[in-house]
């Protein structure tokens, strides 16, 4: 098993299945205090510094809330026009100064790698929040808890899983992360549903092939939804050279209610890393489904609370001490 406490948490490639293992079971000791049955204050007093270089709703605040769950404080510097990186400091320079201000960092940026070149300038950990199209670990290990959560009703797991990858494979860190991930099980049938130019890049294919799964590679969606679940992802605007060439691929694979029922099981389990693009013309994860049981989407989200207090009460050492920093809460809460 790796060692977190310390470390930075930059790509999934860090984990073995013992690691990933470790995550979750920590993240599911979490749920407690993310549910407002206890609170815990075993982060009093560090300082979580969330530098988020490109847009984010879900990741940025997650980060946030699960640190101050833990009872920490977060400082929030977003968009790189509000920091000195736009006067031409270098990521190691401007790692250097936010280090030495923290206990920990996350951090987003647009650029594939810049995470782990920021990281190497910083004496804290650093978690990766997305660099441009190459990874986010902290999302799959969040995709990862919500399948192994939402299997687990049909009394199943990740082993002998079937699973939809579909949309734009090519530019969703996503994506890549979580098949880098789903790689760590055994016999995953793992179908890859995109525009050919939108494909999974070779590489995370070959890493899929390699760990022994079976691969469909398709265009098609008749036929291809008879699966245990369905992850759906945008398509990455921000990674074409321009709008238009977006526009080409949105609509194509919308997932609603009548895809839903004509091609998917009863029990196919519906997820989304969100955003969803819900513009008409591209309407890729329909609101008609939002009644559907099976719909993930929201709980999945939630869970990336828990899976990131786990990463920073690991990285930060803490994790064997949740209980002895437990206290009761005393407000109303509806949770
Ligand atoms: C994803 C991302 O930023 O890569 N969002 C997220 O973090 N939940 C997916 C996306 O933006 O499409």
């Amino acid at each position: 098993m790796m060692k977190f406490q310390g470390s930075h948490i930059l790509s999934v490639s860090q984990f073995d299945r013992e690691s990933v293992s470790r995550i979750l079971d920590v993240a599911k000791a979490m749920i407690p205090y993310a549910s407002r049955q206890k609170r815990c204050t075993v982060l009093e007093g560090a300082i979580l510094n969330n530098l988020f270089f490109e847009p984010s709703t879900r990741t940025r605040v997650s980060f946030g809330t699960a640190f101050q769950l833990l009872g920490g404080f977060v400082h929030e510097t977003v968009g790189q026009e509000s920091s000195s990186l736009s006067k031409g400091e270098s990521l190691f320079d401007t790692a250097r100064v936010i280090s030495g201000y923290s206990d920990v960092i996350a951090m987003r940026h647009p650029e594939m790698h810049s995470v782990a070149e920021f990281s190497k300038g910083s004496s804290v950990p650093v978690i990766n929040g997305g660099d441009g199209a190459n990874e986010h670990p902290t999302q799959a290990l969040l995709d990862l808890f919500t399948i192994q959560a939402e299997m687990a009703r049909f009394g199943k797991g990740i082993d002998d899983l079937n699973i939809v990858l579909m949309g734009d494979l090519k530019h969703g860190r996503t994506v890549h992360s979580l098949s880098r991930l789903l790689s760590l099980y055994n016999n995953v049938n793992i179908t890859l549903l995109a525009p050919n130019e939108l494909q999974m890049p070779d590489s995370v294919i070959s890493t899929l092939s390699n760990a022994g799964h079976n691969i469909t590679v398709t265009d098609e969606m008749a036929g291809n939804l008879q699966s245990d679940v369905v992850y759906q992802t945008r398509i990455q605007q921000e990674r074409f050279a321009s709008v238009e060439d977006a526009d080409k691929y949105r609509g194509h694979f919308s997932l609603n209610k009548s895809v839903y029922e004509q091609y998917c099981k009863d029990h196919t389990v519906i997820m989304h890393p969100l955003p969803r693009d819900s513009r008409p013309e591209a309407n890729e994860l329909d609101v008609d489904l939002n009644d559907n049981q099976n719909l993930a989407i929201f709980r999945q989200a939630q869970n990336g609370v828990l899976v990131r207090m786990a990463l920073f009460a690991l990285t930060l050492g803490v994790d064997e001490k949740l209980s002895q920093f437990e206290k009761d809460v005393t407000w109303f809460t509806t949770k």
